[in-house]
């Protein structure tokens, strides 16, 4: 127990003592929910509920009606970036500010626990939730969600990291089964929540709705047990996504300590019931009771007391995150920032009137104000410069479209610069269903073409949840700012970064690619019949494009700048060792802002190894840092990496594993920019383990000891020596035992068990 959990609970008992005083029925209410938002309660021992609200980017209390679809009112609250938006910040320090600005929220309404941040991979950009998820990097993902459990925390409220886990798509995500390799599993769809465990300690974790090889997450053993707690070390509570639950016994004995919303009547029976007929420990229950009662207790202090929050602070908040998050895609000629005196500047786009700035679903925000693009702009830009606005497309009646777009193409025609507010609809993206296709909305698209002549002119600014092809139109356009879905200040924050008020400094979390066939995921997503098999492994993302060598429209970690950057080559120092457990290397690079603003880069490692005994990718995000840089100066940054960075998860120790040998780091301004490499030696144990009968010829003559063993006898040698590249490569591949029983070297088997006794020997005599 850590010194908050030991704090009172009720009635100034402490948590063991109200246990010791609870009954089966009790424990069994304790372990389920009282209501959809709250906790159960215990009365006669002072124990109160606790309420809990949605959500990754903005509160969503509901003191009304509850549901957990976003049907109902909540509260008014800030809406912030949504994930997808937030992450292209590639800013921790940011993130834990909007992270403490939720938490004061939340405090203002005696809400406990956040449940959020969402850290599930994007694995297909068609995923209908991605824009609540941050990265198709695990690295990213949970350095960020990290920053974001700490800001809510620092408040006194709880964050819930969901969804545990593998819960990559809509389709069918209350059933479907993932079907994920191990490997796959800890190097792609676990890390993230690891890190924010081991770093942030949430005080809950949401476990998701789907299956992991065939259990439901919500009674996963393995997954809520083994991993969360017995190797991560996880001392919160562990609750279930809403109406996750199917076996409740079978969950409480799983690990799940709550949940929500509660089966009352059905699931605490059933607790009972399993409790008394002996096939549910009571001391298992008493566990995940022990973990409400502490949950209760560690989140009294903040609520015994009146908390209020300034909602202008919170919209500047927002705003902030929102500049920081917009990511510049494309500017040509300089199109951006437009706004010189004088000029005419013609808006086109409903979205420029009706932002979207949020996602549908429990994540969905009753926000305190809205920024209307168009009208920041004209205030910003002030009387010398005129802007007008045409609305180019219909977000309701296809049939206006053609009148629409004609429209928009004669005031193009007048004006010096088209500002192009496009994106996806809300019917396009949301919690509850995937996504379709990639592209645009075809009136969208239509409208493009009819601009193309203007393309000198024509700046596209996207409002989308997840990526959008460009490929089909980027050429049309001069310059694409991608906004994503930004909150309530994302008007204010764009005609800011349009305007050349601020300089846009996001990097992509996300790759786009060119077509949405060149995913990895493209095969296998959404799977069928209640299975989605992952087949692409840990290839998600850049890390699939760029094994395949697919050429991107955009790559992970690209972003531009009104100014420009230049990253020096990197340099390493290794220190410590893998075998002593302390390796640490430390990159070093010189960024240094060459143009005539002041703007911030992201300067990204990335790691790679080039021969290795597993197919690894090309390079890895391991460290990154983000610098603000006046015209002219330069800073050194500094980033370190653990053993971690190199290690593989090899499925035949069952363990992390680095490889001895070369490994090449490269810095960059994205994973396909990149200004240097270079390369480190790492000693380390052997991964392949001791030589063996079936150990292949290869495996035999790349291990030193061994190589020599066989090359001393000359027939063996000799046999060797004389096969040519391909002989070699079939026996390369055969294990000793077969080359033995076959004669083909000149040992037999007898002769390979002397082999291998005497290379034991040696290992055992060296070892002493
Ligand atoms: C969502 C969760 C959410 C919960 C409560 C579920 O449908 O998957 O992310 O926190 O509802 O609203």
């Amino acid at each position: 127990m850590t010194a908050d959990t030991e704090r009172p609970v009720g009635q100034d008992q402490d948590v063991e003592a109200v246990l010791g005083q609870l009954t089966l029925e009790e424990k069994a209410a304790l372990s389920i929910g009282g209501d959809i938002w709250h906790t159960a309660a215990v009365e006669r021992l002072g124990i109160e509920p606790i309420m809990v609200s949605d959500g990754p980017h903005g509160l969503r209390a509901q003191f009304q009606t509850g549901d957990h679809v976003g049907l109902g009112d909540s509260v008014p609250a800030t809406c912030y970036p949504t994930a997808s938006a937030l992450a292209s910040s590639w800013n921790p320090d940011l993130v834990r500010r909007v992270g403490a600005a939720i938490g004061r929220e939340a405090l203002r309404w005696q809400v406990s626990v956040v449940l959020g941040p969402g850290v599930n991979m994007k694995r297909s950009p068609l995923c209908g939730r991605n824009f609540e998820y941050l990265s198709e990097d695990p690295w990213l993902a949970g350095e960020l969600a990290t920053a974001m459990v700490q800001g809510i925390q620092s408040q006194g409220v709880g964050a819930s990291l969901k969804h545990f886990a593998v819960n990559n798509q809509e389709t069918d995500r209350m059933r479907v089964s993932a079907e994920v390799d191990q490997r796959t599993l800890r190097e792609i769809y676990l890390p993230a929540f690891e890190r924010v465990i081991k770093v942030a300690e949430p005080w809950t974790v949401m476990c998701s709705y789907n299956k992991i090889n065939r259990t439901y997450a919500s009674q996963h053993h393995w997954l809520l047990t083994e991993v969360l707690r017995e190797e991560w070390g996880y001392d919160g509570l562990v609750m279930s996504d809403w109406g996750a639950v199917h076996d409740r016994p079978a969950a409480v004995a799983a690990g799940l300590d709550l949940e929500m919303p509660p089966l009352i009547g059905h699931s605490d029976v059933a607790v009972v019931r399993a409790v008394r007929d002996g096939t549910l420990p009571e001391s298992t229950l008493d566990e995940t009771v022990r973990r409400v009662l502490r949950l209760v207790a560690r989140s009294r202090p903040a609520r015994q007391a009146e908390h209020a929050f300034d909602e202008d602070d919170h919209h500047r908040i927002a705003r902030e995150a929102a500049r920081q998050s917009a990511v510049l895609l494309k500017n040509s000629d300089g199109l951006l920032p437009v706004g010189s005196p004088g000029q005419r500047i013609l808006v086109i786009g409903e979205f420029a009137r009706e932002p979207r700035f949020q996602g549908a679903g429990s994540s969905q925000v009753n926000p305190t104000r809205i920024d209307i693009p168009l009208d920041e702009l004209a205030t910003l830009a002030g009387p010398d410069v005129t802007v007008d606005f045409v609305p180019g497309y219909s977000l309701e009646d296809a049939a206006s479209d053609e009148g629409l777009r004609a429209e928009a193409l004669t005031a193009a025609r007048e004006a010096d610069a088209v500002l192009a507010f496009l994106g996806l609809p809300a019917s396009a993206e949301s919690e509850g269903f995937d996504r379709t296709r990639l592209d645009l909305p075809d009136n969208q698209l239509a409208l493009l073409d009819a601009l193309q002549d203007h393309r000198d002119k024509v700046a596209v600014i996207l409002a989308n949840g997840s990526a959008v092809r460009t490929s089909t139109w980027q050429h049309q356009v001069s310059a694409i700012l991608e906004c994503w879905l930004s909150g309530q200040a994302a008007g204010g924050a764009v005609a800011e970064l349009l305007l050349g008020r601020a300089n846009p400094s996001g990097k992509l979390a996300e790759t786009i690619p060119i077509r949405l066939q060149d995913n990895s995921s493209y095969l296998n997503f959404p799977g069928g019949d209640g299975i989605v098999r992952y087949g692409e492994g840990i290839f998600i993302g850049y890390r699939g494009y760029d094994r395949s060598e697919q050429e991107v429209s955009f790559p992970f970690g690209h972003g531009l700048s009104y100014t420009s950057f230049q990253i020096s080559e990197p340099s390493a120092v290794v220190q410590g060792s893998v075998e002593s457990g302390d390796l640490i290397v430390t990159i070093t690079a010189t960024v240094t802002n060459t143009g005539r603003r002041g703007g911030a880069e992201v300067v990204q490692a990335y790691v790679g190894d080039p021969l290795s005994i597993v197919p690894r990718p090309v390079r890895e995000l391991k460290a990154f840092a983000r610098v603000e840089l006046q015209p002219g100066e330069s800073a050194d940054v500094a980033m370190t990496l653990d053993e971690r960075a190199f290690a593989f998860w090899s499925e035949r120790l069952n363990r992390w594993a680095v490889e001895a040998g070369e490994f090449v780091i490269s810095v960059g301004s994205s994973s396909r920019d990149l200004a240097g490499s270079t390369s480190i030696m790492i000693d380390a144990p052997s991964v392949t383990g001791p030589i063996h009968r079936d150990s292949t010829m290869a495996e035999w003559l790349a291990d030193p000891a061994a190589a020599a063993m066989l090359t001393a006898d000359p027939r063996i040698d000799g046999a060797l020596q004389a096969m040519d590249e391909p002989m070699r490569a079939m026996f390369g591949d055969m294990p000793a035992s077969t080359v033995a029983g076959f004669g083909f070297l000149g040992f037999d088997l007898g002769a390979l068990d002397d082999m291998i006794s005497k290379l034991n020997n040696d290992v055992k005599e060296t070892d002493v």
